[in-house]
């Protein structure tokens, strides 16, 4: 069957900041989307499974029961935006078995459960389109997928969690209290249902893991992805990884190296000269390194609904393209769901945290006494850690007369593994009061 002029119908699962934003955004660029498509795309069918009086649904089929969206024939293309990995992965599954193409904002399922999901997808030549899944607004996917295509892609570093980055911001510029930013990035629609994701590096794992697989042709590998969260980060290590140039930035990492990939999220401080350092707020931005082109960098909104709507609508116009121009079942246009062919997958190793090699801003509370810093020098030097720089600040009051003084390192590229055993042998030193903090550097540089 070919599609002409008749309108594409769509059914949305799930009204929330997304849907609703999707909804709006299909109504009000109607015509402008149309022209660019070729035929309407209209929404046909809405599930959702509590009233959304804010949403205007007139002239739309409404059901509780989100599994009647997917059973619907009127519907060509399904968008789940629901959220969740139980009820939506059911819904996206069923909507494949039923021949439907998908469209999805769930960053969580695909990086839990993408590799059979596009394996069914495959096997039914049905699209599953996830542009918004990361990186909001930003067309990140669409740019590892196709436009980097001739490239071999080294790395990819990016600030893929609206919420931390706005509330890292907030805390930074105007010393507003961290909850108190959670609470306005919930309130905006930014964080996600359980804010913890958010905070804790989980979401942004998520989104790591689509891009490592995007990037590097493996399969998509959420569990081996380490993280950590900005949630212990403090207004001192801040101002002092300032004071030595840099900015403390919520980073997912993915790097190709000899060993195998690094896959983490985790803070990190970065050349405050460096564009990245400057993406503050909501926005996003995502550092690809690749050979030919060398670093090429993408900026927008994280989160919210029209960015999020924006690349939803995006993927529905794509699929829509799709769906005119070749008969249905005839696969992606070429383009398959995680960039490389799906036989063409390889199975790099990814690397244990310890594995990792990176620099470190290290802050020590140290008796104020002869001697500590040689001490602690020593035991960096016997692990072949060389030192960048050493900052000794006079303590605050209270420090100062228990005669304790903090000392800031910041060190030169070393395997995490030696810098763990140095840092045990650090805090074991009498005159190292307190643990050590570790905060990984990254210099971004081609
Ligand atoms: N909670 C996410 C964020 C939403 O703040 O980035 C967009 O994925």
């Amino acid at each position: 069957m070919q599609y002409g002029q008749q309108p594409i119908r769509v059914g949305i699962v799930g009204l929330g900041t997304v849907g609703g934003g999707a909804l709006r955004l299909l109504k009000d660029n109607a015509s402008e989307i149309a022209r660019r498509t070729g035929c309407p795309i209209v929404v046909s069918h809405v599930g959702v499974r509590r009233d959304r009086p804010e949403c205007d649904t007139s002239g739309i089929r409404v059901s509780r029961d989100v599994f009647a969206v997917v059973r619907d024939p009127d519907v060509d293309i399904l968008v789940e935006v629901m959220g969740g990995t139980t009820t939506a992965r059911e819904v996206v599954t069923q909507a494949l078995e039923q021949g439907k193409h998908v469209v999805t904002a769930n960053k969580a399922l695909l990086a839990e459960h993408g590799n059979e999901i596009f394996a069914l997808a495959e096997a039914k030549g049905r699209f599953v389109a996830f542009e918004a899944a990361v990186a909001g607004g930003v067309p990140i996917i669409k740019v590892l997928r196709e436009g980097l295509a001739a490239n071999r892609i080294n790395a990819v570093a990016g600030i893929i969690n609206g919420t931390g980055n706005f509330i890292l911001s907030e805390m930074r510029q105007k010393g507003r209290d961290f909850y108190e930013v959670l609470k306005e990035a919930q309130a905006m629609g930014y964080a996600e249902a359980d804010p913890a994701f958010d905070v804790e590096g989980i979401d942004a794992a998520h989104k790591l893991t689509i891009l490592a697989s995007l990037a590097f042709g493996i399969p998509l590998q959420f569990k081996k992805v380490y993280a950590e969260g900005i949630t212990r980060l403090t207004a001192a290590d801040v101002a002092y990884a300032a004071e030595l140039g840099y900015q403390i930035k919520h980073l997912g990492l993915a790097r190709r190296t000899e060993l195998g990939i690094e896959l983490r999220v985790h803070p990190t401080l970065i050349p405050a000269e460096r564009l990245i350092s400057n993406v503050h707020g909501v926005k996003n931005a995502v550092l690809v390194l690749a050979d030919p082109v060398g670093p090429t960098l993408y900026y927008g909104s994280g989160a919210g609904a029209g960015p999020t709507a924006s690349a939803v609508v995006a993927d529905l116009v794509d699929v829509a393209r799709a769906m005119r121009n070749q008969p249905v079942g005839a696969g992606r246009a070429g383009v398959p769901h995680l960039a490389f062919q799906p036989d063409a997958l390889d199975n790099t190793p990814i690397l244990n945290i310890d594995q990792v090699h990176t620099a470190y801003y290290l802050r020590l509370l140290a008796n104020d006494r002869p001697g500590v810093l040689a001490d602690v020098t020593g035991i960096l030097s016997r692990y072949s850690i060389s030192i960048e720089a050493i900052l000794q600040k006079p303590a605050h009051a209270a420090d100062h007369a228990a005669g304790k003084a903090p000392i800031i390192l910041l060190t030169k590229v070393v395997c995490e593994a030696a810098m763990n055993a140095a840092i045990g042998e650090i805090e074991a030193l009498t005159d190292i009061l307190d643990h050590v903090v570790r905060i990984r550097l990254e210099t971004l540089d081609a």
